[in-house]
């Protein structure tokens, strides 16, 4: 395509509500030297793209601050971390036969190069997503998925729900025959642990609700408590030998309740706070057990690759719980946000 082609996409112009998600139509990207150029056909949504918008990540000192999860947000900014599409054109110094590969982008914007370096930005934050029929990315974070498969809506369900996922089992060092406690089972993320622990051999033990319970077992678990009786006296009597490894999107009381249930050596792994942000817990839980409670921000390059061979693979199947039109943006998100749903939402633009 033409440096001079216009596209639609979906961009916000500040922080707020769903209104502030509009469709328009701007130039194109123009991959740069080392970028390739994505024909975006699915772009799946997170909790983050809902957090971005509302600018609800806070700062160190002034949790109540509107800001993105990084700090202040450039906009206009196209929202949108999950892409699948293909590559129609490659930057200066980009090998072309990449163009005609099917692909899935790896969102993050790493802190250094390296195959354990940590994220510190992502694509729809950061920079422009794929809220939008066209984005560009670093080649070396363009992944050909070619033959996987999966279809481009479960491959668009992949990087940050899954890769979060895989980051915290490798994080916590999972391992076959182990127990893994997963907590919010029905969301992205926690769909993605149960499947992931699953098919790494572990026992999985979920965390859900009402009707979600069904779907959870579905996907994988072995067995599934309700959070809306005692968590804490539920796990106990489903895994009385202890939990190796909690893989845990929730927080709050649930890691007060849950650390006196880990094994010795046992890993607490976190990667949200749904249930609160405000933890407390005896520290003799942890130093007298070998106990770790591990913090858990999305995934290394490393685990992105691994998560590519299970897509190659399809040793993993993203539920899709809906799909909308890119020009329904707003729909999507406020559907996201009502919770309502099993598996992933996905855009077509
Ligand atoms: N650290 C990272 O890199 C990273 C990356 C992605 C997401 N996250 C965070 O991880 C969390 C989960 O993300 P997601 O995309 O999987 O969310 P999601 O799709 O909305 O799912 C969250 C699930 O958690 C459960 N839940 C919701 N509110 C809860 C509450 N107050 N207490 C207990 N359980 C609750 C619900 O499951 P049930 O009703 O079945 O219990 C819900 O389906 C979010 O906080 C998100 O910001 C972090």
């Amino acid at each position: 395509m033409s440096a001079s082609q216009v596209m639609r996409a979906v961009r916000i112009t500040g922080h707020g509500g769903p209104e502030v998600l509009e469709l328009t139509e701007v130039a194109a990207p123009v991959p740069r030297a080392g970028e390739v150029l994505v024909q975006v056909s699915a772009v799946a949504l997170n909790n983050t793209d809902l957090w971005t918008r509302e600018g609800a990540y806070g700062r160190p000192g002034d949790p109540k601050a509107r800001s993105g999860w990084r700090g202040p947000i450039d906009f206009p900014r196209i929202q949108g971390a999950d892409v699948a599409g293909r590559v129609v054109a490659v930057g200066p110094g980009v090998e072309g036969s990449l163009v005609g590969s099917r692909v899935v982008v790896d969102p993050a914007i790493y802190d250094a190069d390296g195959p354990d370096a940590n994220p510190v930005g992502l694509m729809g934050s950061e920079r422009d997503g794929g809220y939008a029929e066209y984005v560009t990315a670093p080649a070396e974070r363009v992944h050909d998925v070619t033959e996987s498969p999966l279809t481009d809506d479960q491959l668009a369900a992949l990087p940050t729900a899954y890769g979060t996922a895989l980051g915290m089992i490798e994080r916590g060092r999972l391992q076959k025959g182990e127990t893994a406690l997963v907590s919010g089972a029905s969301g992205g993320v926690g769909l993605a642990l149960v499947q992931i622990a699953r098919a790494r051999g572990a026992r999985v033990l979920a965390v859900s609700s009402g009707s979600k319970i069904d779907a959870v077992r579905e996907a994988g678990a072995h067995e599934v408590v309700d959070r809306a009786g005692d968590v804490a006296e539920q796990i106990r009597t489903a895994a009385p030998e202890s939990i190796d490894v909690a893989l845990d999107v929730v927080a709050g009381e649930l890691v007060s309740e849950g650390l006196p249930l880990l094994r010795e050596g046992g890993r607490w792994v976190i990667a949200g706070a749904l249930g609160g942000y405000d933890v407390t817990f005896d520290v003799r839980r942890l130093y007298l057990h070998n106990a770790q409670v591990i913090g858990s921000s999305m995934h290394t390059p490393t685990h992105f690759g691994l998560l590519m061979d299970l897509a190659r693979r399809a040793e993993v199947q993203p539920v899709i719980a809906a799909t909308f039109p890119l020009d329904q943006a707003a729909q999507a998100q406020e559907e996201l946000s009502r919770r309502g749903h099993v598996g992933k939402i996905v855009m077509h633009p």
